[in-house]
């Protein structure tokens, strides 16, 4: 990537691998945030009162999907990072101390006997007038699909750890609900099953990408945050005695899994060649294929893209199966807590460099490269047809990805790649309004079925604004990028 300079006073223009050139106005900034904040002030979610949580879209479209006034856990960490930031941190605790009592509600969902530990995806308020209102939790039993959302109380431990650390707030992390609570989330998420991985086992849809979309297995956003997770609960959980054979044991599955995703879900083309000769069928200790990959599974995508010195993490592994595309999110948050070397978080930037067009493209960034098609998409997705090629969450582009991608390449001494997606985003988001998601392979439409107003859009890009200014602000992921005191644990 070249910057080309000033070419008239205030606007500047920049030159995307390929040529492409995308002119955007250096004084849009300002208009673009007041537009973000403004929409944050009317997305705050309050109950009897308090502010407790942020609404997925302001005014959503009659016909979109009645869960966008929900607050969605995942859809408030964006929001919360900025009020963090802002040193605005009431919504924060009361978001927190909300959703855990949210898991009173869990015997509704029947049947099925779900832990005390798992989290709703999403939350309402309803009732009219302060003193009526209730609030009402979806665990999964309401959202379409019925998808079991395993990422939030992932992203819960993360978020309270954060806000501990950020705020010195210990007496939240030191109350007894809490304390229990975490111990309940890691209980739950390291409890012994059939598996014989350190990654954890999932159903379809159990993250961002709530709907079918084959990410069933061990995805690779999961297991980025699962290490989170561990490595958060660590943190929480440390000065206490009884709390440590738990603690040891979460500490030797973060080192375990992290070993093993830099082992076995990296690729590069080093690792292609390897794979592309593997032999198969080998049994016992010594086998080097172990999960049994047969090298014809390699898409012919993947040999014409890998650049010479680009690499990434693969979207899912498990028994003869290695899913080649490249996920966003868990590669960015990979980087952004400390899974991957500093080596591969080099390569993965390098890759978002060389591959500009296919992984930013318009507006920042692909969720998922590349989009299943015909066939495929037909048996991975049961036809979807919010999940069309180069749409939603096949292959479409996600405004709210600025945020951990301008993380990512700031950790990874890219400011410049950091730069040059804000700029993309400065020149369209708050004119069109926000939108949840883009189409089209570079992502210059956008999204036939997008959400306007989407707050985790406008929240996305006003923290990836806030990092550029302060990159200091990184340090509210030290609590996950270091070493947890785990690393005295052998494996
Ligand atoms: C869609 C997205 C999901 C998000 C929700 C609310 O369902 O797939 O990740 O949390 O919308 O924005």
């Amino acid at each position: 990537m070249s910057t080309r300079g000033v070419a008239t006073p205030g606007v500047a223009s920049v030159v995307m691998p390929g040529g492409v050139t995308a002119c955007y106005a250096v004084a849009m900034h300002q208009a673009a945030i007041d537009s973000a904040y403004a929409l944050l002030r009317r997305a705050v979610m309050t109950y009897r009162g308090e502010p407790v949580g942020t609404v997925a879209a302001v005014a959503p479209a009659a016909d979109g999907a009645v869960n966008y006034q929900d607050c969605f856990i995942r859809d408030f960490i964006p929001a919360a990072l900025v009020f963090l930031a802002d040193g605005e941190t009431r919504i924060i605790r009361n978001f927190l101390l909300t959703v855990l009592d949210l898991r009173a509600q869990h015997q509704r969902v029947q049947g099925h006997g779900i832990e005390p530990a798992v989290l709703p995806a999403s939350f309402r308020v309803t009732g009219g007038a302060p003193h009526k209102q209730v609030i009402e939790a979806d665990f999964g039993d309401q959202a379409i699909g019925r998808v079991a959302p395993v990422d939030a109380m992932m992203w819960w431990v993360i978020l309270l750890a954060i806000y501990c650390r950020r705020t010195g707030d210990r007496s939240l992390a030191q109350d007894p609900t809490i304390r229990r609570a975490v111990k309940d989330i890691l209980e739950l998420s390291l409890r012994e099953s059939f598996e014989v991985f350190p990654t954890l086992l999932v159903p379809d849809g159990a993250f961002m990408i709530d709907r079918r979309m084959g990410v069933y297995g061990h995805p690779l956003e999961i297991q980025a945050l699962f290490y989170g997770l561990l490595v958060s609960a660590d943190g929480l959980l440390r000065p206490e005695e009884p709390d440590l054979p738990l603690l040891d044991m979460a500490a030797k599955r973060a080192k375990m899994l992290r070993t093993y995703l830099q082992m076995f879900y990296w690729l590069d083309l080093e690792r292609l060649n390897e794979i592309h000769r593997y032999a198969t069928e080998e049994f016992g200790a010594g086998s080097v294929n172990m999960l049994n990959i047969q090298p014809e599974s390699i898409p012919d995508w993947v040999v014409d893209w890998l650049p010479e010195r680009g690499g990434y993490l693969v979207g899912n592994l498990g028994p003869g199966r290695m899913d080649f595309r490249f996920f966003a999110v868990g590669n960015l948050l990979a980087i952004l807590f400390g899974i991957v070397s500093c080596q591969h978080a080099q390569a993965i930037m390098t890759l978002y460099q060389d591959r500009c067009e296919d992984l930013i493209g318009c507006m920042p960034a692909k969720l998922v490269y590349p989009a299943v098609i015909g066939k495929e998409w037909q048996f991975l997705t049961g036809s979807d047809q919010k999940n069309v090629p180069w749409s939603y969450h096949n292959g479409g582009n996600w405004p709210v990805l600025l945020w951990p991608l301008i993380a990512a390449a700031l950790r990874s001494g890219r400011g410049d790649l950091a730069q040059f997606a804000l700029d993309l985003a400065d020149h369209r988001l708050p004119g069109q309004h926000w939108p949840e998601y883009y189409d089209g392979r570079r992502g210059n439409l956008i999204g036939r079925r997008a959400q306007l107003n989407q707050v985790w859009s406008a929240t996305g890009y006003l923290f990836a604004h806030k990092l550029v200014e302060d990159p200091a602000l990184l340090d509210l992921f030290a609590v996950i990028d270091h070493q947890p005191h785990s690393e005295r644990a052998s494996v």
